[in-house]
């Protein structure tokens, strides 16, 4: 099964996908962890994202189908697309990669969550620097040892658009470029909505009933 998880920045999508991959084996393909990988690793093409990502602003269709072409080409299934597409030029190019190696689309996930909850989220959130496990100070904190609870590391970031300008510019693109992605794909009969407001356990349970629905 091949699912998009759809929703506006600190909807959840990173922390469910990383639930998905560890009970049902799935494979998380986030384009921002990817874009974050490349300008940590400081390639030509993470030099040009870097302040395009800071300010909130979205990268370029052409990179990002891009990285999501190769990843496709290595094979596997069972994909979780986390944060792609962003655009209707991304679904479209999803459409057509997805085809080309012979899978389907089965369901597309949206988090709805409300704006003031979003921020409250992002403005507190960590992540773990060795194995990317997701934290908040206050419905997640790191553990009281300080080791990720995930991999034991000790070393923990903040990304550099968790802040509030930068917050409000990626959830207006999300309001004008990826919002109508939801009538994209109700039109195509795949989309479902999960109350993305409540605990992460919770969510969880309402994501699992749309895949075994
Ligand atoms: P990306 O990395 O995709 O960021 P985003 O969409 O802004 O989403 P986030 O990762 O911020 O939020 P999330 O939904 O994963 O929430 P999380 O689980 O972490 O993109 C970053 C940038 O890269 C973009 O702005 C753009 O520049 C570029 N980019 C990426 N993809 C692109 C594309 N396709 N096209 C063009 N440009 C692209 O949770 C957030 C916090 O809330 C955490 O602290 C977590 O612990 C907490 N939390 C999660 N669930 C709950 C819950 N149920 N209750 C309470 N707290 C919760
Ligand atoms: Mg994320």
């Amino acid at each position: 099964m091949n699912i998009i998880l759809l929703g506006p920045p600190g909807a959840g999508k990173g922390t469910q996908a990383r639930i998905l991959v560890e009970e049902r084996g799935m494979t998380q393909l986030s384009t921002g962890d990817m874009l974050r990988e490349a300008k940590d690793s400081g390639t030509e093409m993470g030099k040009i994202v870097a302040d395009v990502m800071a300010r909130g602003d979205l990268v370029t269709d052409e990179i990002v189908i891009g990285l999501i072409r190769e990843k496709l080409a290595e094979g596997g299934n069972g994909f979780i697309f986390d944060g792609f597409p962003r655009t209707l030029a991304q679904a479209d190019a999803l459409a057509q990669l997805l085809n080309e190696c012979g899978q389907t689309l089965d369901r597309v996930v949206e988090l709805r969550v409300d704006d003031e909850a979003l921020v409250a989220r992002i403005t507190a959130r960590s992540t773990c620097g060795n194995c990317g496990e997701v934290y908040n100070d206050i419905t997640k904190p790191i553990p009281a040892d300080g080791k990720c609870s995930n991999c034991g590391g000790t070393e923990f970031k903040r990304r550099a658009d968790d802040n509030e300008d930068s917050l409000k510019k990626r959830l207006m693109e999300y309001y004008k470029q990826t919002s109508p992605l939801i009538g994209y794909y109700y039109a195509k009969g795949q989309h479902t909505r999960v109350d993305g407001l409540g605990e992460i356990d919770e969510v969880k349970s309402a994501i699992a009933e749309k895949l075994d629905g």
